[in-house]
């Protein structure tokens, strides 16, 4: 099955991108695994006449929304980010009134509209240079809470918060790391920021899935705690094969990630299945809080 699918990629010029939760399976045949803001980069600077997403539904889009000529192709259409569609543009516009005037930063796990009426996107990667950067002494941040805390910690800025979160890294309660800390002594603790701020607090390093590959790449320690979602252990463990990941918890389990299998990428390669697509208007603005994110990182 891999084989068919990256002959037939060959043929039609498609590139493959597999985000870090995706299942093996998916990540083998992918040209690039990578957290979100790695995975953006791709898509915006590759030749490829296809790109084919194997994550969530947004991802897909900000590749359409930065590569409008290129054909999108989400296998799964029906992968979604519960944490994405908890921000409307409609309730964004009225907070947005309510706070007049000042910066908004969404997290890319949003939809284009929301990206559109944004002033800039973030990743959990670069969250922090994105925040300071802004010539605001307030923001207002959409839709994660919890990455949003973060972000507020690191900077001298104030965050508006809006009530978003990831409902599987939100559920990483700091009793379980606490459980794995005892369970694993010596081992360093690295949480992904869209888990609780009393989580985070205990942790040894916070990161974006493909900062926790490097930091444990980097580090001349063995054994880590890896609290984000259960797909990322595969990743890590191909990236240090002689160094040993425990989850912190198995709740963490995003079944939207889980979603594409290798005869959906095959047969949306075969028939174009599963196109994505962004109404013109909303691209553009869109694309100016994407660009704007992409040039601060
Ligand atoms: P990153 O891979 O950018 O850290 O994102 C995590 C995530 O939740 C994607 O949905
Ligand atoms: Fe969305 Fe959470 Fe799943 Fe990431 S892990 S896609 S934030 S629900």
């Amino acid at each position: 099955m891999k084989e068919k699918i990256r002959k037939l990629a060959r043929e039609k010029n498609a590139i493959i991108l597999a985000h870090n939760y995706e299942p093996p399976e998916i990540q083998d045949l992918a040209d690039l695994c990578g957290d979100s803001l790695e995975l953006s980069i791709k898509a915006s600077k590759t030749d490829a006449d296809i790109i084919v997403f194997c994550g969530v539904h947004f991802m897909a889009e900000t590749a359409k929304i930065l590569s409008p000529d290129k054909k999108v192709l989400l296998p799964n259409p029906d992968a979604g980010c519960p944490m994405a569609d908890m921000v409307t543009p409609e309730a964004l516009l009225k907070r947005k009134e309510e706070l007049s005037g000042i910066p908004v930063v969404t997290y890319v796990n949003s939809t284009a509209a929301v990206k559109a009426i944004s002033d800039v996107c973030c990743t959990s990667a670069n969250v922090v240079k994105i925040v300071r950067s802004l010539d605001a002494k307030e923001v207002l941040m959409t839709p994660d809470k919890n990455l949003a805390q973060y972000a507020a910690k690191h900077t001298d800025k104030k965050i508006h918060l809006w009530e978003g979160y990831c409902p599987f890294h939100n559920d990483m309660k700091k009793e379980d790391a606490l459980k794995a800390r005892e369970k694993f002594p010596g081992a360093i603790l690295i949480a992904h920021p869209e888990c609780p701020p009393e989580t985070l607090e205990i942790a040894d390093e916070i990161a974006s899935t493909s900062g926790m590959i490097t930091i444990a790449r980097n580090s001349d320690k063995k054994e880590f705690i890896i609290a984000t979602e259960t797909g990322h252990i595969y990743p890590l463990k191909n990236a240090c094969p002689d160094k040993i990941f425990h989850i912190a918890s198995e709740k963490i389990y995003c079944r939207d990630m889980k979603k594409i299998t290798p005869e959906m990428v095959l047969h949306s390669l075969e028939t174009g299945f599963g196109e994505v697509d962004v109404p013109e208007d909303i691209r553009i603005k869109a694309l100016g809080s994407v660009q704007k994110m992409l040039s601060a990182s």
